[in-house]
């Protein structure tokens, strides 16, 4: 492994295909390592693109743009951080030897449409789920519903992310608003949706599950080891995170159930890297729900809590280095939102949290808020979850947004 002088005919060049706040953090690593990093998104001034050495905005779902990119900066690696992208068009700059896709292109592929990766877990890999199937009609909801699904159900487009389109069903008279809005939300209008069993779990978490190289291989030969960082719990409302924390207790049949199935699921995606892996709990039973093959939103938390964070377990993972996934203390973060629908934006009230002890603040560089878009992170460390989760709450709730 090495890492050459960024800049010159040595640089390790990495390109992060979408920059919003988790690729600015990897992006941030990878510059920590010296590596030479292209951030790409589809507008100007996103987050990551005011840490990298090269900006770009273009359309990630034309594979002929990504393509053009890609022989234009010839990067080592690619680094989705996004799922709407031109999957297909990565597999083939995979196949044709151009860069490598992390952690693989077919991980992309298999993710970037719930289908996909819950056919890949339920019927290949056996693993529990929810009990689902996918339609195309208010009928198929219907007969999906009475085929085994049942009320209450939930439905989401299945190419989708942040809650988008998604929406419980309680009773035959929700199948036509769920449709609807569905077919409102989804990224690319399909007009297919997963009809899933609502489980009813006593908490959900994220798994934050590495596979990177142990470094220990004698004559530099390594092998690829999983890591799984401790537990995380977090609060999904409408199906967007809005306060996680580190660690989650567990009983210990359902951690070692959750890192049994992460290990599963991560294996056949294969690659290097870090993933998210989404499980829900209840008693001892765990339901695997969906993977990210990238950072998490809801592992934000790891900026307070781990020695290296999740960003930076990607950073060396991908590069071929080895990890840690140890904990350093407990901890919690809750989501500063842009609360207005405006460009520009400030904020107020930062030193006021900032007063509350151990507590920490990342604010992204959105250009434009929205009143529920996600333009900030609190973060509260110490003691133990229970208190963190107050401090980052309170500290979130402090931050306020105005315009000049
Ligand atoms: N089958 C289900 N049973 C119970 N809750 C669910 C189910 N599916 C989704 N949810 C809730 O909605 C959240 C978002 O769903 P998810 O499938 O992860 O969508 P996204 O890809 O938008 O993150 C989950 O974290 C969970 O809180
Ligand atoms: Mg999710």
């Amino acid at each position: 492994m090495k890492i050459g002088t960024p800049l010159s005919a040595t640089a390790k060049r990495v390109m992060l295909l979408g920059s919003g706040e988790l690729g600015k953090e990897v992006i941030i690593a990878l510059q920590r390592l010296g590596v030479e990093v292209i951030a790409v998104d589809r507008y100007d001034n996103a987050p990551g693109h005011q840490v990298a050495h090269r900006a770009y905005t273009i359309n990630m779902a034309d594979g002929n743009a990504l393509l053009e990119l890609v022989k234009k900066e010839q990067p080592h690696l690619i680094v989705p951080e996004i799922e709407a992208l031109d999957t297909d068009m990565l597999a083939e700059i995979e196949k044709q030897g151009l860069a490598e896709v992390i952690p693989k292109a077919r991980a992309a592929q298999l993710t970037m449409n719930r289908e996909g990766i819950r056919c890949l877990a339920a019927e290949e890999l056996g693993l529990p789920t929810s009990k689902y199937a996918f339609a195309e009609s208010q009928e198929e909801i219907k007969q999906a519903i009475e085929n085994g699904v049942g009320y209450p159900c939930i439905v989401k487009p299945v190419m989708s992310s942040s809650g988008k389109g998604q929406s419980t069903i309680k009773n035959e008279a929700d199948i036509k608003t769920a449709w609807d809005y569905a077919k409102s939300g989804g990224r690319v209008d399909r007009g297919r949706v997963i009809v899933e069993e609502m489980i009813k779990f006593d908490y959900e978490i994220t798994l934050l599950t590495v596979r990177a190289l142990n470094g220990t291989g004698e004559n530099g030969q390594s092998e690829i080891e999983t890591h799984f960082c401790e537990p995380i719990g977090h609060i999904q409302v409408d199906g967007d995170y809005v306060e996680s924390w580190q660690p989650q207790a567990m009983s210990e049949i359902a951690k070692q159930k959750s890192q049994d199935i992460a290990k599963a699921v991560t294996s056949n995606l294969g690659g290097r890297g870090l993933f998210g892996v989404e499980l829900f709990i209840k008693g001892d039973d765990v339901w695997f729900s969906e993977v990210s093959p990238r950072p998490h939103d809801t592992g934000m938390v790891t900026m307070a809590t781990q020695y290296q964070n999740e960003f930076e377990l990607h950073a060396r993972a991908i590069l071929g280095l080895p990890v840690s996934t140890a904990l350093r203390e407990p901890g919690a973060s809750a989501v500063i939102y842009g609360q207005m629908d405006e460009k520009g934006i400030a904020f107020e009230g930062i030193e006021k949290a900032l007063a509350i002890p151990q507590t920490d603040i990342r604010l992204f560089g959105k250009p434009e808020a929205f009143k529920k878009r996600r333009m900030g992170v609190a973060l509260a460390y110490g003691n133990d979850v229970d208190d963190a989760r107050k401090r980052a709450k309170e500290a979130a709730g402090i931050v306020k947004t105005v315009v000049e």
